[in-house]
Parts: structure tokens; C-alpha cells; sequence
């Protein structure tokens, strides 16, 4: 009797956060898993916890010619994909009153450009893929505008359109999309946020969520439900208001004293 073959994912992002999570997920379904970080370490120990269901494709995505290579040899390795996580991002943030250019340069090249540079080498190896499934990880940053999110609110609505714009090219090719939208996930990557992060998700629990959602090929997956609940009206009220909102939300700078 003849088996189905595991299912190929290539995530991004795995060594850390929400990726690191979600790889664990993946992993634990008997899936197999194309990893991808520049931190190679957590990588290897995934391979070594779950032999013979890891490949290791280290490497820095802004790089378009690493890109390629990782393709190439996914493609060496397995010849195709069944679902591809786009996950891995960075964020930071902006002061207006000294605006750094180079910010938004690193955020968007990270968030955007590196994720265009993983659709051209998946792409292939999906449409030889077994009910293939494409994934990026947007933001609830992209709903309303925020103080200090020039850069990453930016780089994610990028990725939200990109997406989105995909999805009806692929459509006819069977390539489904998803993006998702979480709203606070404590990850290394917000342990730095100085805010407060309303309705926080536990990272093992963002993880399980999307993992369970994608199993239905959602156009969208949004978490947590209140987060969004709040957040989803904002989103659709007149930019004037929008802005007053957004003005509420700024931190004043501390008084300047004169030293004494
Ligand atoms: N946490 C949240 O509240 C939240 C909310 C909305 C959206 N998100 C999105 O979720 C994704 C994961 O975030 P996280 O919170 O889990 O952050 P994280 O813990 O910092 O993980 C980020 C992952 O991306 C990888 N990465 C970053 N730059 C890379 C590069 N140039 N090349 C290859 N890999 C790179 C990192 O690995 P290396 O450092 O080893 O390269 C790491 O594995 C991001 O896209 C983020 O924007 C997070």
C-alpha cells in the first residue's frame, strides 16, 4: 500500500520567535522542513531533535544570490515544495526628528525586498509542488498608521500588497495565499518594544494558531480575535480621524533640564 509522501515546507525565520515555534509545529506533524536564518546553530539543533526531516538552508535572505543558492539546493535536494512560510522580518524604529533614510533601507530590505527574493526561487519549486501554498507574515501594523512604525508599517504594507497582488496572478496556477497579521507575539523581537503590547500572545500559542489556520487556506489569518475586534473598525475611519488617534498614541520626549 503505497504512503503519501510527507508534505516540504520551506520556512523562513526559524531560528528564532514565531518561526522557531511555528518550525516546531510543522515538525512534530512528521512534515518536512527547509529551514532558513542566518543563525545557524538553532538550525542544526531542529536537524538533530527531528533526523531525517530537516534541511538546513542557512543564510542571509537580503542576499538575492544566497537566495538563489538556497533554492538551488532545496531543489537538489527535495526538486519541490508544498508550502512556503515567508516569516522571517525585523523591526525598527523611526525618530522623526532625526530621520535616518537607512532605517527604512534596512527594514524594507529585509521585510520586502528578501521576501521577493524567496518568491522567485520558490515559485518554481511550488508549481512542482503538491497543492501548493504560499504564506507571508504581515503585521496588524498595516490597519492604521502608528508613531515610530514609518519603516516597518511600510516594509509590511509592501508585503500585504505583494501578497495580495500575487495571489490573484497565481490563482489560476492553483498556488493558494495566505498572509498572516498578528498583533503583539512576545518574541526577542518585541521584548525590545518600550510599550506596552495590549492582548499579547505567548509565542507557543501564536505558533498553534497559525499552524491550526493554515490548514484551511485562509486569504487571511488575524490574531488575536479582541485585538483585531478593536483594531478593524480604526482601520476603516476617515484618515482625519485616523491621524488624531495616531497623535494620542506619541510619546513626548522627556523635558530637557538645565544642568545643575
Ligand atoms: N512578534 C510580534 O509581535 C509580531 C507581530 C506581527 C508580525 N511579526 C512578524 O513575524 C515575523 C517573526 O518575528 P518574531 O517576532 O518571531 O521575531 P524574531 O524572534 O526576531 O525572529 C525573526 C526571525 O527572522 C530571521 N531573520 C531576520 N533577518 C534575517 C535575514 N536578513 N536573513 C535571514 N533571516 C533573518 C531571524 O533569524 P537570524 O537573526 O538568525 O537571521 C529570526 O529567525 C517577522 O516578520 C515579524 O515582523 C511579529
Amino acid at each position: 500500500m503505497s504512503r503519501t509522501p510527507p508534505r516540504r515546507y520551506w520556512l523562513t525565520g526559524a531560528s528564532s520567535g514565531i518561526g522557531a515555534a511555528l518550525a516546531e509545529s510543522i515538525l512534530a506533524t512528521g512534515a518536512h522542513l527547509a529551514v532558513s536564518s542566518r543563525q545557524v546553530a538553532a538550525l542544526k539543533v531542529l536537524s538533530q531533535r527531528y533526523p531525517g526531516q530537516v534541511l538546513v538552508v542557512p543564510g542571509d535572505l537580503t542576499n538575492s544570490q544566497t537566495v538563489r543558492e538556497i533554492g538551488e539546493q532545496i531543489a537538489e535536494d527535495w526538486g519541490s515544495l508544498d508550502t512556503v512560510i515567508l516569516n522571517a522580518g525585523t523591526c525598527e524604529y523611526v525618530d522623526a526628528r532625526q530621520f535616518d533614510s537607512s532605517i527604512v533601507e534596512h527594514v524594507v530590505r529585509t521585510n520586502l525586498l528578501a521576501s521577493a527574493y524567496c518568491i522567485e526561487a520558490a515559485l518554481p519549486l511550488l508549481r512542482k509542488g503538491t497543492a501548493p501554498h504560499l504564506v507571508g507574515m504581515a503585521s496588524s501594523v498595516t490597519y492604521l498608521p502608528l508613531p515610530r512604525a514609518e519603516a516597518y508599517g511600510a516594509s509590511k504594507a509592501g508585503l500585504r500588497y505583494l501578497f495580495e497582488s500575487l495571489r490573484i496572478d497565481l490563482a489560476d496556477e492553483g498556488i493558494e495565499v495566505t498572509v498572516i497579521s498578528p498583533g503583539f507575539v512576545e518574541t526577542p523581537l518585541t521584548a525590545r518594544n518600550d510599550f506596552p503590547m495590549p492582548l499579547s500572545w505567548p509565542v507557543d500559542k501564536a505558533a498553534r494558531h497559525i499552524f491550526a489556520k493554515l490548514k484551511d487556506r485562509p486569504l487571511e489569518i488575524a490574531f488575536p480575535a479582541l485585538f483585531m475586534a478593536a483594531l478593524w473598525p480604526l482601520s476603516k475611519l476617515p484618515t482625519g480621524l485616523q491621524l488624531a488617534i495616531g497623535k494620542r498614541m506619541v510619546r513626548k520626549p522627556p523635558p530637557q533640564r538645565d544642568p545643575v
